[in-house]
């Protein structure tokens, strides 16, 4: 099946985040090392960020470095961070071209210097394109996010800036990196595996989840398609009865 062609336009997820999993994987299965699946997971995003833009996606999260993977041998974080410099200082013409803007979340000062210089360079550069928008998850951790939160919404408070009884979601959801980013409706994890590691916790409250055994640089755009067809056949009830869902249509 053409996944493509069976989207329908009116209920496409405005934003989609992906937990890209099994470089490694992909790379042994091979008979060659780790480094060398990150470099296929690059051309794997190419074809994400291509087909996400073909299907009118409006924001796509990529989960590229969690602040747990600095635990990783020093080898494997260094060749990371060159390949991330690599890959924008090659990708910004296209997505130039393909009028894509690129924004970064994450504690992106724990970077090396050499990756945030890179990373401003390009997102200074697409920051007035108007059509997709990739979110580059950096050093991201969705608990350290919340907990900077919470440390910024104390000091507002013993500021005067706000008062602790006008606490709402959104007083939360502002302190947040993603603060100007809608909520993901769809997360995709490759890999086969089920779980979140500290992805987006507070925005992915009513998220529909999408887990495929596919490996990340093995992940091409009808995978993107299929994930988004799988979508639209979903009934998002939020907490209603399917009745009520269906009364309204
Ligand atoms: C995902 O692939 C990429 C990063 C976390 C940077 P992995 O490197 O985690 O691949 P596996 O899970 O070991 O196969
Ligand atoms: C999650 O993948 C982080 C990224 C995809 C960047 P990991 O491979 O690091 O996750 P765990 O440690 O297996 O949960
Ligand atoms: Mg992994």
């Amino acid at each position: 099946m053409k996944f493509l062609k069976n989207i329908t336009k009116e209920n496409l997820p405005v934003h989609i985040a992906i937990i890209m999993d099994g470089n490694g994987r992909w790379a042994k299965k091979k008979g060659n090392k780790r480094i060398f699946g990150h470099k296929n997971g690059v051309k794997a995003v190419k074809q994400t960020v291509e087909a996400a833009g073909e299907a009118g996606i409006k924001y796509l999260t990529l989960y590229a470095f969690s602040s747990e993977n600095w635990n990783r041998p020093k080898i494997e974080v260094d060749a990371l961070m060159t390949l991330l410099i690599s890959a924008v200082k090659n990708e910004t013409e296209n997505l130039m071209n393909s009028n894509v803007r690129v924004k970064a979340i994450g504690n992106i000062s724990a970077l090396p210097e050499s990756v945030t210089e890179n990373l401003n360079q390009i997102i200074n550069k697409t920051k007035n394109n108007t059509g997709l928008t990739l979110i580059l998850a950096l050093s991201y951790s969705a608990r350290n996010e919340i907990t900077n939160a919470v440390k910024q919404i104390a000091s507002e408070i013993v500021s005067g800036k706000i008062k602790p009884e006008t606490i709402n979601e959104n007083t939360i959801s502002d302190r947040l990196y993603t603060h100007n980013i809608p909520d993901p409706e769809l997360l995709i994890r490759t890999s086969g595996e089920y779980r979140l590691s500290n992805f987006l916790l507070w925005q992915i409250s009513y998220t529909e989840l999408y887990f495929t055994d596919t490996l990340w640089p093995d992940f091409k755009k009808e995978d993107l398609f299929k994930a988004i067809y799988d979508f639209q056949q979903r009934e998002r009830r939020f907490g209603k009865t399917s009745e009520q869902i269906k009364a309204k249509n």
